[in-house]
């Protein structure tokens, strides 16, 4: 087993590769939209305008009068054929076209087909649908009060109340409130948002009635699921579904679950025999497709005089909307949010969560977050700064005294994750220095004395990525392993096919890394391939930054086994033993001689054409990998951030992010994907609200409204990282890609705190808008 340091690994080669794959399409690129086949046609929604009504008919004719127009489907229609409801992955059910009632606005009502997509909408217009208003339920405060509308009438219980779920010590942790000397408490909602990858949801459905095949491209974050789920809901042997997952133009859990589109499309490819294809709008994607967040969390911490932090007790409502449509292992109805504890050291803790249903769109999804983890670390790391806030100790010391140290791992928290490794002191050391903090502390406290509003946050969070372990990860009951296959070829260039599927964090550029660092093959004789089920091997796909864990772990293993036997064939050409051989990256060599040696290159022409007896001929290997534990990087991001006193409005002036992800394959890749989801967190924590008003109706369906932050909102990002090797990983890698949007939405919002602690102000609700900030002054007396 190898442990490499980050430069070593990353040292392989760092350009990137760009993937110069166009098997699967003609186009203008490698989208799913950029497929077009003989024959195709176009799909559009026909969408309810309603958050909750009765459907009390759909006239279709007239649509279908259009001329081009194909078919339109309806619920009933799919109801005929039992595929009016379809599961979610949090074994709740959806209905694919409304069948009865909607239940939220933008609902799939029906389906129109026709030869081009301009007619499909138009003909979309033509469907008359007459509905009957119903109360509508927004407020999941509400869900389960006696008066309020039973959403699902589909559901024996006849309640708002999906599910109640509590984990750790009640006893304990109740008993260290009531000795304890000091309790601080936050009510913190982590608001509804949208990943809004650039690129909408997709499809094209192509059934080949010669060969019974059905090939769906797919935006899809798990291939492999996908085709899974469409044989067992569809009934379609699995063998005759294609997926194919080309290049995604982001996901961030937003294509993982299976939407009614491509149900949809796939019914109505079946239908017509035509290859469907689907392409969600805009507003579409933001108001119909898989929401996040939406917890509205209490948290309380029971603590010393000096700060010593004791117990924590979280009480979070979760508001699911119309379907429980979470994306997430089936053993955690509220994902990994029991990771709230963070990078502290409690003794006890106890953690609730009851999840409720409303009138919006189902979800929720994991937006770059490793299943309601990002929740999790915005709420502790929240309420350690209100700790502080309120026993004067600087939050940077505060957070000190309360780490868990360096040899307490593997460290067991109260609510049953163990951490693999760690060195939280160290991540916050490395921040404080690059930031200057306490040069900051003082201008902060000059700022102060002029009547300038000037804030410092910090967040020292704990991300837990790498689903599996299988015995404890699945989705929808398939366990959670993933894969990699390496086929070396006569010339020593080789394949590599995974499990997972890369929406743009660089996975052909990685992975082959790998494979140059196992095997000293360079990396750009090395073919990275994802997202085509025919020939990749069986994967749970990419989400919750679980590649490097699993199928990078597996690109390992694979390539260790080619190694073994790359041994036995150096062995019987250089006509040694295999004891008497020494392996560098790249060569087999005869200890104490190495000028006699094979190149990998060498061995692989030989494993074609020069095989020992007794030997299989080629080169290759598979590997499935189960991790025998997540992985946990963590890291401390410090924002410092200047308020406008007369308009509300916040200018963030540094942001500086140490992260500690292990051993890095490519630094490069790595700093890109810390760049991304740090924008990511400063939309979510100051511009970013799926918000409804009364009737349901969506508030944030547009990018007019939702707003996406540009290169003049977005500050100069400042990088810096520790290397603490996770334990059980192949090269003591752990994953990245999603911790800048889970540690930075709490160092924005604490360092606007900050900025008006001395006002009084201990906590606002994301987004904090220059208006909400604005509404604050006014309150205080600071503005008129
Ligand atoms: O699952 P996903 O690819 O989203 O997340 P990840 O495993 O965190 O990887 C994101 C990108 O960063 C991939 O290209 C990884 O290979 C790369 N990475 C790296 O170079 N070194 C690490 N220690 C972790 C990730």
């Amino acid at each position: 087993m190898i442990t490499k340091t980050s430069p070593e690994i990353g040292g392989m080669g760092h350009s990137i590769k760009r993937k110069e794959d166009s098997r699967f399409i003609q186009g203008k690129g490698n989208y799913v939209d950029d497929v077009h086949l003989p024959g195709m046609v176009y799909g559009h929604m026909v969408r309810s305008p309603y958050a909750h009504a009765r459907l009390k008919s759909i006239n279709t004719e007239k649509a279908k009068q259009l001329p081009g127009v194909l078919a339109v489907i309806t619920g009933e229609d799919l109801a005929k054929a039992n595929l009016a409801w379809m599961p979610t992955l949090f074994f709740d059910k959806q209905m694919v076209l409304a069948t009865g009632k909607v239940l939220f606005q933008a609902q799939e009502v029906a389906f129109v087909v026709a030869q081009d997509q301009y007619t499909a909408a138009d003909a979309a217009e033509l469907v008359e649908v007459e509905y009957e208003e119903l109360p509508v339920l927004v407020d999941p405060h509400r869900a389960t009060d006696p008066g309020s509308p039973i959403l699902r009438e589909d559901r024996e219980e006849k309640s708002n109340h999906i599910f109640h779920w509590e984990v750790g010590d009640k006893a304990a942790t109740d008993k260290a409130f009531q000795s304890a000397p000091v309790k601080a408490s936050v009510h913190a909602i982590s608001q509804r948002c949208h990943p809004a990858p650039l690129e909408t949801c997709g499809c094209v459905a192509d059934f080949n009635r010669a060969t019974e095949k059905l090939t769906v491209y797919l935006t899809s974050q798990a291939p492999h699921a996908h085709r899974t789920l469409f044989s067992i809901v569809g009934g379609i042997p699995e063998q005759n579904i294609r997926v194919v997952s080309p290049d995604i133009g982001g996901g961030f859990g937003n294509k993982v679950p299976i939407y009614p589109g491509y149900v949809c499309a796939v019914v109505a490819s079946l239908t017509l025999g035509l290859p469907v294809k689907w392409i969600e709008t805009r507003s579409e994607n933001l108001q119909s497709t898989g929401f996040a967040r939406d917890y509205h969390m209490t948290a309380e911490i029971a603590a010393d005089q000096n700060g010593k932090v004791k117990a924590l007790r979280v009480k979070t409502l979760a508001d699911h909307g119309a379907f429980n449509a979470a994306a997430q292992p089936t053993k955690f109805p509220a994902g990994l949010f029991s990771m709230c504890t963070g990078s502290y050291d409690f003794a006890a803790s106890f953690c609730e969560v009851d999840g409720v249903y409303t009138n919006k769109a189902p979800g929720g999804i994991a937006y770059r977050c490793s299943f309601r983890i990002t929740e999790a670390a915005y709420l502790i790391e929240r309420v350690v700064d209100i700790l502080a806030g309120q026993l004067k100790i600087d939050p940077a010391e505060l957070r000190r005294r309360n780490f868990i140290q360096p040899d307490q791992f593997p460290y067991k928290t109260p609510l049953g994750w163990t951490y693999d490794s760690g060195n939280y002191e160290g991540a916050l050391n490395k921040a404080l220095e690059m930031v200057g903090y306490t040069q900051l502390r003082k201008e902060q406290e000059e700022k102060r004395k002029k009547g300038e509003l000037m804030g410092i946050g910090i967040s020292s969070f704990t991300e837990a990525v790498g689903a599996g372990p299988a015995h404890t990860f699945d989705i929808a009951g398939i366990k959670m392993f993933d894969s990699a296959e390496i086929r070396v070829h006569p010339t020593g260039k080789a394949i590599c096919r995974m499990g997972t599927k890369s929406q743009g964090q660089g996975h052909e550029t990685t992975y082959a890394q790998i494979v140059a660092q196992e095997l000293g093959i360079p990396a750009s004789d090395v073919i990275v391939e994802e997202g085509d089920t025919d020939t990749a091997p069986y994967g749970l796909g990419t989400y919750a930054s679980r590649s490097t864990p699993t199928s990078g772990a597996a690109t390992a293993m694979a390539a260790r086994k080619i190694r073994d036997k790359a041994k036995k064939i150096a062995a019987h050409l250089l006509e040694c033993s295999e004891e008497d051989l020494e392996w560098e990256p790249g060569k087999f060599f005869v200890k104490g001689a190495p000028s006699k040696s094979k190149s990998i290159q060498e061995i692989a022409f030989a494993a074609y054409t020069n095989i020992p007896a007794g030997l299989e001929a080629g080169l290759e290997a598979v590997n499935y990998y189960d991790p025998p534990n997540l992985t946990f990087p963590f890291g401390t991001y410090i924002c410092v951030l200047d308020i406008d006193k007369g308009t509300g409005e916040i200018k963030v002036r540094r942001f500086v992010a140490v992260d500690d992800c292990g051993n890095v394959i490519n630094p490069m890749i790595v700093q890109g994907q810390i760049h991304g989801g740090l924008t990511e967190g400063l939309a979510i924590a100051f511009m970013q609200l799926i918000d409804y008003d009364e009737n349901g109706n969506v508030q944030g369906g547009s990018f007019m409204d939702y707003l996406i932050p540009t290169a003049v909102e977005t500050p100069h990002w400042e990088t810096g990282s520790t290397c603490t090797p996770s334990p059980h990983h192949p090269f003591g890698a752990k994953g990245v890609g999603e911790s800048p949007n889970v540690g930075s939405p709490a160092a924005f919002v604490n360092a606007v705190v900050d900025a008006l602690s001395h006002l009084g102000v201990k906590h606002i609700d994301m987004p904090i808008t220059p208006w909400k900030v604005w509404n604050v002054l006014k309150e205080k007396g600071v503005v008129s």
